[in-house]
């Protein structure tokens, strides 16, 4: 049998990171980068009114990311996203298409609590829109969610309306890179519309799907 001197230096490993080791330094690094960037925000009341940033959870690497609106009280307190009531529902809402929260990544269209849990105003979702395109760039994800119509108008414009948009395919582009996007039910509409449960669901089962054929 032929022995290997491992001291030749052929046999010497590189010190070179391996690229893939090399992206999710990278992406750590990018991601820590952004947050600074929306923490050291000036001129916005949002900060201002705000006890905490809520930047993202869950697992920078996954294929499914989720857009919410922005922080509720909750959140503000926690300074993670999606912890009380619709956190809960959407933890069922995902767990119903075996998908633990954890291992997908969720933020909102804006990372400090509007006051008194009112929907981010126009002017608020353009200051926080080209941060939330460079979380997607960094993230890069197969597939993205948009949790209710704040987050899809952010996408597609004011005009559009959930009940119609709502468990249809589309593609975006950001930074020269395509992504998949659905919209569906917020849920703390939800928690207010049970009815539209059953649509949600249609919704749930048609990513659950296309995550399976993406595999
Ligand atoms: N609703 C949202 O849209 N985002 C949260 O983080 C919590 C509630």
């Amino acid at each position: 049998m032929q022995k290997i001197n491992f001291m030749k230096s052929k046999y010497i490993f590189s010190s070179k990171p391996i690229k893939r080791l090399h992206n999710v330094i990278n992406k750590t690094e990018l991601l820590k980068k952004l947050k600074l960037k929306i923490e050291n925000v000036e001129n916005c009341e949002l900060k201002k009114n705000a006890k905490k940033i809520v930047f993202a959870s869950g697992d920078s690497n996954s294929s499914l990311m989720l857009i919410g609106e922005g922080p509720g009280q909750s959140e503000d307190e926690m300074g993670i996203p999606f912890v009380g009531d619709a956190g809960k529902l959407l933890d069922k809402m995902l767990k119903a298409i075996n998908i633990d929260r954890n291992k997908a990544y969720v933020t909102n269209v804006v990372n400090f609590r509007p006051p008194n849990n009112r929907k981010p105003n126009q002017s608020e979702i353009n200051f926080y829109k080209p941060f939330l395109m460079e979380h997607i760039s960094i993230i890069n994800p197969k597939i993205i969610v948009l949790l209710g119509s704040c987050a899809m108008e952010t996408f597609f414009g004011d005009k559009t309306k959930i009940s119609n948009m709502r468990g249809h395919w589309k593609n975006i582009i950001i930074n020269k890179r395509s992504y998949l996007v659905m919209a569906t039910f917020h849920p703390a509409y939800l928690l207010r519309q049970a009815d539209q449960k059953k649509n949600s669901w249609i919704d749930l089962k048609e990513i659950k799907k296309k995550i399976n054929e993406l595999k």
